[in-house]
């Protein structure tokens, strides 16, 4: 794993391996609350191949980007359902 890039994850610089989808990035960090449905509950990536949805989180202002289809870029802003 080479940590090549920083996303800035809901305000904190996290490193992350250049070659990973940020699904993938946010997991390692120890992310596992993407985005909350209706009810305020979590989810997290289910599927990792783009058919679920679950994985949704806002990624440099653009609401809904699936992360497990998402190659990480060095200083991109994520926020996350917390
Ligand atoms: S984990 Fe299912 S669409 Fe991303």
């Amino acid at each position: 794993m080479s940590l090549g890039v920083t996303l800035i994850v809901d305000g904190v610089p996290r490193r992350a391996d250049a070659n990973a989808t940020l699904a993938a990035s946010l997991l390692a960090a120890g992310i596992t609350a993407f985005r909350r449905d209706l009810g305020g509950h979590p989810r997290a990536p289910l599927c990792g191949m783009g058919t679920c949805f679950e994985c949704r989180v806002t990624v440099d202002g653009v609401a809904d980007v699936r992360a497990c289809l998402e190659p990480v870029r060095d200083g991109m802003r994520i926020e996350t359902g917390k």
